[in-house]
């Protein structure tokens, strides 16, 4: 992990937020390769859940919505977390499932009794402080597809079993952030509420499983050694959830959860049928049947699966008695896909490194590199932010319109006529 961070920091991955300031805990900005590989992961996610498939549609709700939402929701109620202060020296708060004893673990003074806290950051909607003017920042994306539900299936085409899919920031207080950007207070998350006939709900919550373990190794590269679905036990399961499996991976603190696939019966939709006094059924128009739909959810954090592609990709190898630091990024997820770097600084190698540029550039995430000098350095940087083919325009490139393309796992280079560039790196290349 540490090696991780360092490079993150170093390659303009990701920084501490407010790092000038010190820092805040559970915060975190993205540069100019965390932002690439995060909007590829992000366009990936929505690519499959919504663009391929016929039975999803999107939607974006606010961040801030009518606090009656979370009231029907339960996360007033339930959305806690144990917390025990230290009464000693540094009164550090720590999250009771995570202490052993009655010492506080950083100054062995001793700790209070647990209380339940809320992990809502609440605000006020307007000028006046008030508790009537109270909101929370939502604490996931899903309760926008449920309040939602009704305009949804008023305006589309659509027929259960269907599904509402969002990707968007969410906010927990959490008491004890960590391991980098596994567990933040502002994340961004992407949800989607899978809706079917009760009696359907065990069938879909299989298929949903399966469909988002195969994503992971499939489309992101992950590698199926270091994934499982975990089950949850009775004591695990959110306060919605009548099932929940895990997608973990194994992360060098243990294994954890990647993403969680819930089935969350008709919970909240009966929930917020009740609480707004509107109808939420669904009418179903063969059957005639009118009933409140039941809801399979898959939902997983960006910056989680960001994390967990950092660490499956990392590798060291030997490479003429040197380290060589390795991003192995699956080219779907690269910030950079293709490298074109001219030999040197020479005017007439520019002028055809910009004319590849421009062919490979509308079709990849590019670079150009023109810093010149020892290419072999070139290589290397571009291996630890995980660039897959690095194109290199020579000398022999003026006469015989043919670049080389250097694999970065394999290393090999290959000479390529600068006219069949692209549909050669297409194939290796899937979006
Ligand atoms: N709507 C259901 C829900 O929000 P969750 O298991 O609490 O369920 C879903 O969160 C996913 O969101 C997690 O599997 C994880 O990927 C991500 N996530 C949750 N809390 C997070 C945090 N504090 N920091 C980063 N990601 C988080």
């Amino acid at each position: 992990m540490e090696k991780v961070v360092a490079l993150c920091k170093r390659r303009g991955f990701i920084f501490q937020s407010s790092e000038i300031y010190g820092g805040v805990s559970g915060l975190y900005d993205y540069g100019p390769y965390g932002v690439a590989l995060k909007r590829s992961i992000r366009e990936l996610w929505w690519r499959h859940t919504v663009d391929l498939r016929d039975d999803v549609v999107g939607l974006e709700s606010t961040i801030l919505m009518h606090p009656s939402v979370w009231r029907a929701s339960g996360h007033v109620e339930n959305f806690v977390d144990p917390l025990r202060q230290c009464e000693g020296e540094c009164k550090r708060r720590w999250r009771a499932d995570h202490v052993e004893g009655d010492r506080c673990p950083h100054c062995g003074g001793p700790l209070g009794e647990t209380r339940q806290f809320n992990l809502m950051f609440r605000t006020n909607l307007g000028p006046v402080e008030d508790t009537g003017s109270a909101v929370y920042l939502r604490p996931e994306t899903a309760q926008g597809m449920f309040v939602d539900f009704k305009n949804v299936i008023n305006s589309m085409r659509v027929r259960v079993p269907f599904g509402i899919a969002q990707q968007g920031r969410s906010f927990r207080n959490e008491i004890t952030p960590g391991n980098f950007v596994f567990r933040l207070r502002e994340f961004e998350q992407m949800e989607m509420e899978f809706f079917v006939k009760p009696g359907d709900d065990q069938r879909w919550f299989e298929h949903w499983k399966q469909e988002r373990l195969r994503w992971y190794t499939d489309v992101l590269g992950v590698k199926a050694a270091n994934l499982r679905l975990r089950d949850h036990g009775a004591d695990e399961k959110a306060h919605y959830a009548k099932a929940s499996t895990d997608i973990e991976y194994v992360y060098p603190f243990g294994w954890g959860e990647v993403e969680g696939i819930a089935s969350r019966t008709d919970f909240d939709l009966r929930a917020h049928q009740e609480n707004s006094g509107q109808d939420l059924s669904y009418l179903d128009p063969e059957t005639n049947e009118r009933f409140l739909p039941y809801v399979i959810e898959p939902a997983v954090g960006v910056d989680r699966i960001l994390i967990t592609c950092l660490l499956d990709a990392y590798d060291e190898d030997e490479v003429k008695g040197e380290t060589r630091v390795v991003l192995r990024f699956s080219p779907n997820i690269a910030p950079v896909q293709v490298a074109v770097m001219p030999l040197s600084k020479k005017e007439e190698l520019i002028t055809p490194a910009r004319e590849v540029l421009g062919l490979v550039r509308s079709h990849f995430r590019v670079e150009y590199d023109q810093t010149g000098g020892n290419i072999g350095k070139r290589y290397r940087r571009q291996d630890e932010i995980g660039t897959p083919f690095c194109v290199t325009v020579d000398f022999d490139t003026i006469n015989d319109r043919a670049v080389t393309i250097r694999e970065r796992d394999s290393m090999e280079q290959v000479r390529v006529p600068i006219a069949e560039l692209v549909e050669q790196l297409k194939t290796v290349t899937v979006h």
